[in-house]
């Protein structure tokens, strides 16, 4: 009956049922509406974004001028009461990421973080066991979306189909250096427009300096994440892009050791030169092997003297028994190793190669509204990032650790475990 009359009547081109149906949008709030926030704003546009919350008033009103419709916020904790919240993007800082996607996913939200998804390796595990808890109800992305490049995919079936032969080892490296000495002195009080003390959120008081908000944006974290109550340097920044390079092609686990290196310790700043080192667990199609990261000028040995990874700003370098695989986010090199003629090695057919995963924003949206499947679901980047957070341990009690990946504990040493997670302001729980 209600199709009565409808003769003639136009219907839009547009599919009118599934995810991308214009009745089925995502009621999204988004945390950090400037800097890396204004990456996310396009792709956000096609969905309704019902909150904005940042704690600089004026980020807040350049947020608003493009989603006038959303609700506005100071604190995330408050912006979580509102009821019509589907799904939550998080750009603010790094330290209050675990906070973030912990209450959310304890209110049943989809939840794109951007990376690091926590700070410590208590914070991770907290993320990654919340995610776990409701993997059937919700779609987490942990922000590396480099992972879409489609040389992740290559690199992937190269060392998968045997082209460097068995797999021994890998290692990730950035350049990045961003030296400071020491928290930054007070310098008055915050200017009006900012909520410093919603800024600080979870973490230890620190005063007010105007030098942790001096980056354009996008680039503003590296004005803070070098410190330890508010970042941990290159290891959660580019190390979890570069690192996410490695991991997607060694379908790995938690580590069972970590060992670590680098600049003297310094109890406020976290070092900008450091080489951590994990055993991984051998899986169904390769032994254990060794993974490491370097950054800040440590470097791994390059395998010929005629290709000079320090060319390579972020690279990974996978060793195997026949060749070796230089890879950058978007080119790579095969080279053999003792004599080898890679007839050991057939390039899979076209129609084999692994599908591009397309836009890597929009793969978390559909996901919400559909099978939930992302590329750097919370459990994937929840065991790399803990890993990372694992070697930061290892640099700080100075020797070798052994880990228990099951229990998230160090066996060999209470003051590695004492280092696991870290202390909070009053008011701002992990798992709120
Ligand atoms: N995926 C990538 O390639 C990429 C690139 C740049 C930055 N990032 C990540 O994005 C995040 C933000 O980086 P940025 O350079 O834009 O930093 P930023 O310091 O400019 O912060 C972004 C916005 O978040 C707001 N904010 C900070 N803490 C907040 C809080 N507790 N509640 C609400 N708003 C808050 C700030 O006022 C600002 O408007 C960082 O975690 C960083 O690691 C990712």
């Amino acid at each position: 009956m209600a199709l009565a009359g409808t003769a003639g009547l136009i219907l839009p081109k547009t599919s009118l049922f599934g995810a991308n149906a214009p009745s089925n949008k995502l009621n999204i709030a988004l945390i950090g509406t400037w800097g890396r926030g204004e990456a996310h704003f396009n792709g956000l546009s096609s969905e309704n974004v019902v909150a904005l919350c940042d704690v600089d008033e004026n980020h807040l009103a350049f947020g608003a001028r493009r989603f006038p419709g959303a609700k506005t916020y100071f604190d995330w904790r408050r912006m979580l009461e509102q009821k019509d919240i589907q799904a939550v993007v998080c750009c603010s800082a790094d330290h209050t990421h675990a906070h973030i996607a912990n209450w959310s996913l304890n209110r049943d939200l989809h939840v794109y973080m951007e990376k690091p998804i926590g700070i410590s390796v208590e914070e991770v595990r907290a993320v990654r066991a919340n995610y776990l808890k409701r993997r059937n109800k919700v779609a987490t992305q942990a922000g590396t979306q480099r992972h879409a490049l489609e040389n992740f995919n290559r690199v992937r079936e190269w060392v998968l189909d045997g082209a460097i032969g068995d797999l021994q080892e890998v290692s990730a490296w950035g350049n990045r250096k961003l030296p400071r000495d020491g928290y930054l002195p007070a310098a008055g009080d915050p200017p009006p427009h900012l909520h410093y003390d919603l800024w600080i959120g979870p973490s230890p008081f620190h005063p007010y300096n105007p030098g942790y908000f001096k980056g354009g944006p996008g680039m503003n974290c590296l004005s803070w994440n070098m410190y330890w109550d508010f970042g941990t340097g290159q290891v959660g920044d580019m190390g979890n892009h570069t690192m996410d390079l490695a991991w997607n092609a060694l379908d790995a686990d938690l580590p069972l050791s970590a060992e670590a290196a680098g600049d003297p310790f310094n109890p406020e700043v976290t070092p900008v030169k450091l080489a951590m080192h994990f055993d991984l667990p051998a899986n169904s199609w390769r032994g254990e092997i060794r993974c490491s990261w370097y950054q800040g000028g440590a470097m791994p040995d390059s395998p010929a003297k005629f290709i000079n990874l320090n060319e390579i700003d972020h690279g990974v370098l996978f060793e195997g028994s026949k060749g070796c695989l230089v890879a950058g986010f978007n080119q790579r090199l095969l080279y053999p190793l003792r004599n080898a003629d890679f007839t050991h090695y057939k390039p899979r057919p076209k129609d084999q190669l692994i599908p591009p995963l397309g836009d890597f924003q929009k793969q978390w949206i559909n996901a919400c509204k559909g099978d939930l499947q992302t590329a750097c679901n919370f459990d994937y980047n929840g065991k790399m990032t803990e890993m990372m957070m694992l070697g930061l341990v290892a640099y700080r009690v100075g020797r070798k650790i052994k880990y228990d990946p099951v229990a998230g504990r160090v066996t060999d040493s209470e003051e590695a475990n004492r280092l696991l997670g870290r202390k909070y302001r009053e008011g701002w729980p992990l798992n709120g």
